[in-house]
């Protein structure tokens, strides 16, 4: 058989290596990405994938180690070089002006390639219906959407001539159909002879899209694998570089003793329409009750109910044998609940803060943040570097803001910040949402902890394994009602789903 161009890798990376003042973030790196393939990178938050692509783009210098591009071995000093060889690059966030059309953003920077005007304006269009990408050169890139602004990046890239094309972690600003839609660009491109590198942590996609999968741990490449070869699972855990803890429940540490009781209560909204109808439960010490629904059935309306940032229209709610229903969210948090909110970035944190201050949010009558009557920021500071390790938030100190950590690392910090203050409840909503496996089982295991050391948990979330595998009781909430309630040991995602949807009526008296 002859040597086809085929046979010629992409991309051959060896022995790269990059470090940065106290991080080593590449050692050992080697791929090698075939021609015509969507080759997939994936690893944690912080595993060294952007460095590297941004090696192969010109954009970082290597301190050692060789890269070869269809076969023949190149140095690298500028996006110019990499641009000049066919290699182009869409970062995580986008480099679209905003005030100017698709061609102008297109051609800017290239114009040495192509002046402006009606032959610039017809390659855009080419492109755009060669690959499918719906884009007019004209429209102006304030007016596109988010999956639309990526497609102009890439059509960036593809009029600077690239045939390698690196996309980093494309689908972290996508919804669900957008990124199916640039699945269809991916193959497409894919088919019409284009290499794609495609950075990812998210497991189920790259399964999905990918044709080989290298995964990167702490700088190097651990595993070079097929997608038909491994699960999610298995994927999770090469990443991680250990077994994965599964959310299953130990033996019961559920007692008789009652924390929180909700007793008949109910919700209106301004209008007196009801949210919740009649909602009665108890959580023992020891105990993780789940509720599972589908969204906007209700699940928000409790949790803020039961925090106080909504009031009541009737009914009841016991903290520890205490009434609290008429208490402020503030005395109800000092009193012993910790809250790991829906939404982080609205309820959970200060962004542009320093994490320590974030350590005060929420908990700014209480040492240490406080000493005496006035603010304590050194005891606030302690304590953040003490969450910071035991909860192995991975930041570069306690003065970054909480803004530069990923999700999973700013949700360790909120879990780490609610377990500091001795609740005695632990409302979880979707605690695991948007963050990467190996914080998932992070988060997980203080969740189990809070469990083994005698709190009550309230956990909501969507993923039924997750409810599954760590409640001890199961409510399902359906239009403000909770209607029916399982035994976790024994159901199954489909009864869920089916009590979840109304569709299972006979589940309604099971108790
Ligand atoms: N320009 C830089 N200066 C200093 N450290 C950096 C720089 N870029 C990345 N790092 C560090 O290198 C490591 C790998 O980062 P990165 O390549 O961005 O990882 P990933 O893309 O896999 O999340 C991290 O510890 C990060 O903080
Ligand atoms: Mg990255």
């Amino acid at each position: 058989m002859t040597k086809d161009l085929q046979a010629v890798p992409a991309i051959e990376l060896r022995g790269i290596g990059k470090r940065f003042p106290g991080v080593i973030a590449n050692h050992d790196i080697d791929i090698t990405i075939t021609s015509g393939t969507i080759h997939a990178l994936v690893g944690e938050n912080g595993a060294g994938k952007s460095t590297l692509m941004k090696i192969l783009y010109g954009v970082q210098k290597p301190d050692s180690g060789t890269i070869a591009v269809n076969g023949h071995q190149v140095s690298l000093s500028s996006p110019s070089d990499a641009i000049a060889i066919g290699v182009g690059m869409v970062f995580q966030h986008f480099m679209l002006a905003d005030n100017f059309t698709v061609l102008e953003n297109v051609v800017l920077g290239a114009e040495k390639i192509a002046g402006i005007g009606d032959d610039a304006r017809n390659r855009i269009r080419q492109i755009s219906d060669d690959y499918g990408f719906d884009l007019d050169p004209d429209d102006l890139v304030e007016d596109l959407g988010v999956g639309e602004r990526q497609r102009v990046e890439i059509l960036k890239v593809l009029y600077r001539g690239a045939k390698i094309i690196i996309l980093d972690e494309p689908t972290a600003v996508l919804v669900p159909q957008e990124v199916d839609a640039l699945f269809d660009n991916l193959r497409e491109l894919k088919d019409q002879g284009h290499t794609l590198i495609f950075i990812s942590h998210k497991l189920d996609e790259v399964l999905s899209v990918a044709d080989d999968i290298t995964v990167i741990r702490k700088g190097t490449t651990v595993a070079s694998v097929k997608p038909a070869e491994v699960n999610a699972r298995q994927l999770a855990e090469l990443m991680v570089g250990s077994v994965l803890p599964s959310p299953s429940t130990e033996g019961s540490t559920v007692t008789d003793k009652v924390l929180l009781e909700v007793i008949d209560l109910e919700l209106d909204d301004a209008t007196g329409r009801p949210e919740l109808v009649d909602i009665d439960f108890a959580i023992h010490a020891g105990e993780i009750l789940g509720i599972a629904g589908v969204e906007g059935n209700g699940q928000t309306e409790l949790v803020e109910t039961i925090i106080g940032m909504r009031r009541q229209a009737r009914g009841t709610i016991m903290l520890a044998g205490e009434e609290i229903s008429e208490w402020s969210t503030r005395r109800r948090r000092e009193t012993g609940v910790g809250y790991i909110p829906e939404d982080r970035h609205r309820h959970g944190l200060l962004l542009d803060a320093p994490l320590w201050e974030n350590r005060i949010l929420g908990h700014q009558t209480r040492p240490p943040s406080v000493k005496g009557p006035f603010l304590n920021p050194p005891g606030a500071k302690a304590d953040t570097g003490r969450i910071v390790s035991a909860y192995d938030v991975r930041t570069p100190g306690i003065t970054t803001t909480a803004r530069a950590l990923s999700g999973g690392n700013q949700q360790k910090f909120i879990v780490g910040r609610e377990m500091s203050s001795d609740p005695i409840l632990l409302i979880a909503s979707h605690p695991t949402r948007g963050v990467d496996v190996g914080a998932q089982a992070a988060i997980w295991g203080h969740i189990k902890r809070a469990r083994k050391a005698g709190l009550a948990v309230l956990l909501i979330s969507a993923d039924l394994d997750e409810l599954i595998g760590l409640s001890d009781t199961i409510k399902v909430i359906l239009r403000g009602k909770l209607v029916a309630t399982f035994d976790p040991q024994s159901v199954t995602p489909q009864q869920l789903g089916s009590a979840m949807t109304g569709a299972d009526a006979i589940s309604e008296e099971r108790s």
